[in-house]
């Protein structure tokens, strides 16, 4: 179940308006590497963890990205919120305007729609970790990309903060498997798929 608070995690308060810099800003609302991928991605993924602490990492990591995702949506829908259509052409976002107007919309920066081809959920839990980890730092490198190019204070500020929760999911998600992955690629010798399975369970016992 899931409360809804009517603020976001960190204020959002954008003075100027920049439909080209929305247009940026909106990859990590609906593009590969943004927080609906993310927030989907833990939230899938959790159910065919075979232990509860595993369920509860992914539990609240997911979470969490649906509150990241609504400060993405709210730096968007600011940088553009009653700019018309000759505003988005003036940014060179015109391309958007005529689909969607000043509506945030899951798509990534060059305008293609959110799909979850983005995302995999395996039931490995191995497999799946392992992606989350990278997705984190994949996440990270699309906050760098959007810093290197805003130069609004007021967007900077925000996107700073989340791009350091990327750094902490994925310290959280290193510190749960790092150990047990070692665990596992020592002894992986040839086994079956049994086998494997097997072991993957048991190396998530360990941390049960
Ligand atoms: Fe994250």
């Amino acid at each position: 179940m899931f409360i809804f608070e009517k603020r976001t995690q960190i204020p959002v308060c954008i003075k100027n308006k920049n439909p080209h810099l929305a247009g940026i800003i909106l990859s990590q609302y609906g593009g590969p590497d943004g927080e609906l991928s993310a927030s989907l991605r833990y939230l899938s993924q959790r159910f065919t963890m075979p232990d509860n602490k595993g369920k509860a990492l992914l539990t609240d990591i997911g979470t969490e990205e649906l509150a990241h995702l609504e400060i993405i949506g709210s730096i968007v829908g600011q940088l553009t919120d009653c700019e018309g259509a000759k505003s988005f052409d003036k940014y060179g976002n015109g391309d958007y305007y005529v689909d969607h107007g000043n509506a945030v919309y899951p798509a990534n920066a060059a305008g293609v729609p959110f799909t979850a081809a983005y995302l995999q959920s395996k039931a490995d839990p191995i497999a799946d970790l392992v992606e989350d980890l990278a997705a984190e730092q994949k996440a990270r490198a699309t906050y760098d990309n959007i810093l290197r190019l805003s130069d609004d204070p007021d967007v900077n500020e925000v996107i700073k903060f989340l791009r350091e929760r990327e750094i902490v999911h994925f310290q959280r998600f290193g510190d749960t498997t790092i150990t047990k992955l070692n665990i596992f690629y020592k002894t992986l010798t040839p086994y079956t798929y049994k086998k494997r399975r097997e072991f993957n369970h048991s190396v998530f016992l360990l941390i049960a």
